[in-house]
């Protein structure tokens, strides 16, 4: 809900304005970082954001300074891609993608018929997603309308800015969870007209992966897509090698993985698709010249044993690149554990990844390839006042470590590799703070 509360958070803040670039230090313009500033929050905006000392002066009279003075504020973190109906089979041994999904996922999936259900892991979702400092994600629902219903009213409840979709798939998975190409389209309408456009939320078609859809499904979210290009699409792309050899089978007539949703028109600017491990540089131009991008997922990579993303290859040739969690294929939904693994992944690459490139993906880097960048991903004015107030010295461990930083880009490096839901003080979303860690 939206207040007409004014407040100002004074804190050290930290924004990014542009791309810092992959440098040890970030590109001239691309930070804004106030070692001790004030956000002036307003109906659930950012009115002003300074130094505290240039602002105090017309600050009106009796208005609430909370002093968090020692932490740093930065703007909520976007997850780009996240199944919240996974959420109670993260860490489930042993299998990669196919067998993971028939074993652990589809059967999970079931369980979202009933509303009900579906209502309390929203809810359950939500806390955990606020409580790691991410106020943003783009989600996969199960294939049930009601499952899509339950997470849109849990987030409106909270005013969230989210994505979701319901899923669509008419083949190779179980009967109970499949739809029909017809009866699909008529729930994704339904859907769009509900909740499309309302208060902060939005509607992304859901293809689950060209596997579970037949041709004519594909071009029928296509066709949607076409119809209205406000719309946001997600799906999977090449993420394993087994998937890479069903797909040639299941789709002859196209020449690559990627061709499969080119030839259904659902390859444009708004559309992400998860994983793109294994693509040639041919393959990642032609989504870099749709604008599509690709969701780099490296905790779920490493979880299912799927491959190493190569960043780089991306970044060569302006392919955009957006973090996420893949929970339940991830095992963390938190961000900065995101970075972590990132850094990890790269560091097997020979592509290690700087905090500037990191805190920049998670937040304006995210929201600018996702199109949400009018709304969120910076602290500046008119901007939607969601924020996270990380807390350096969360534990007697991380406040020795932050001692010895001598620089700025040391201590968010270290942050990004050792914080974790203990960093997180608080999370602001839509001017309200929606998540205040218990004190120790
Ligand atoms: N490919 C198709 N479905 C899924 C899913 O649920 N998770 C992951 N990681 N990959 C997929
Ligand atoms: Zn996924």
């Amino acid at each position: 809900m939206t207040t007409n509360d004014s407040r100002i958070i004074r804190a050290e803040l930290l924004s990014f304005d542009a791309d810092p670039g992959e440098g040890d230090t970030p590109a001239e313009g691309s930070v804004r970082h106030i070692e001790d500033g004030a956000l002036w929050i307003e109906d659930g905006r950012i009115h002003a954001i300074d130094e505290f000392a240039r602002l105090e002066a017309d600050l009106p009279p009796g208005i609430e300074v909370i002093d968090h003075r020692g932490k740093l504020l930065m703007p909520g973190f976007i997850d780009s891609h996240v199944h919240y109906v996974q959420l109670e089979i993260m860490a489930s041994y042993g299998r990669q993608l196919l067998d993971w999904l028939n074993d652990y996922t589809f059967p999970e999936e079931c369980r979202f018929a009933q509303y009900d259900h579906a209502l309390a892991l929203s809810n359950a979702f939500l806390d955990e997603v606020l409580r790691v400092g991410t106020t943003t994600a783009q989600v996969f629902c199960s294939s049930h309308p009601d499952s899509v219903d339950a997470f849109f009213t849990a987030s409106s409840k909270r005013d969230l800015r989210m994505l979701a979709g319901k899923v669509h798939m008419n083949r190779h998975a179980p009967e109970a969870l499949c739809d029909d190409t017809q009866g699909g389209v008529r729930d994704a309408e339904r859907l769009i007209s509900d909740w499309h456009g309302t208060r902060r939320l939005g509607y992304s078609l859901t293809p689950r992966f060209a596997p579970t859809s037949t041709r004519e499904q594909l071009d029928a979210t296509g066709g949607m897509l076409r119809n209205d290009p406000s719309l946001w699409l997600q799906t999977h792309l090449s993420e394993n090698t087994g998937e890479l050899d069903w797909v040639a089978e299941l789709f002859p007539e196209s020449r690559d993985y990627l061709e499969v949703y080119e030839q259904s028109g659902l390859v444009g600017p708004r559309s992400t698709f998860a994983h793109g491990i294994h693509l040639d540089q041919e393959m990642r131009q032609r989504l870099a010249d749709r604008g599509a991008n690709l969701a780099f997922c490296p905790s779920s990579n490493l979880f299912l044993g799927s491959g190493l993303f190569d960043r780089q290859a991306a970044s060569d040739i302006g392919l955009n690149v957006t973090y996420a969690s893949d929970v339940g294929g991830g095992t963390d939904l938190s961000g900065l554990a995101t970075l972590k693994a990132a850094y990890q992944v790269g560091q097997l690459r020979g592509q290690p990844l700087t905090a500037w490139q990191g805190l920049y993906g998670l937040t304006l880097g995210n929201a600018k390839a996702l199109s949400l960048d009018e709304n969120i991903g910076r602290l500046a004015t008119g901007m939607e006042a969601d924020f996270v107030v990380l807390d350096p010295d969360a534990t007697p461990l991380l406040a020795r470590r932050h001692a010895r930083c001598r620089t700025l880009g040391e201590r968010l490096f270290a942050l990004m590799m050792l914080g974790d839901d203990r960093s997180i003080l608080e999370t602001w979303a839509g001017g309200r703070c929606q998540h205040k860690r218990e004190q120790a």
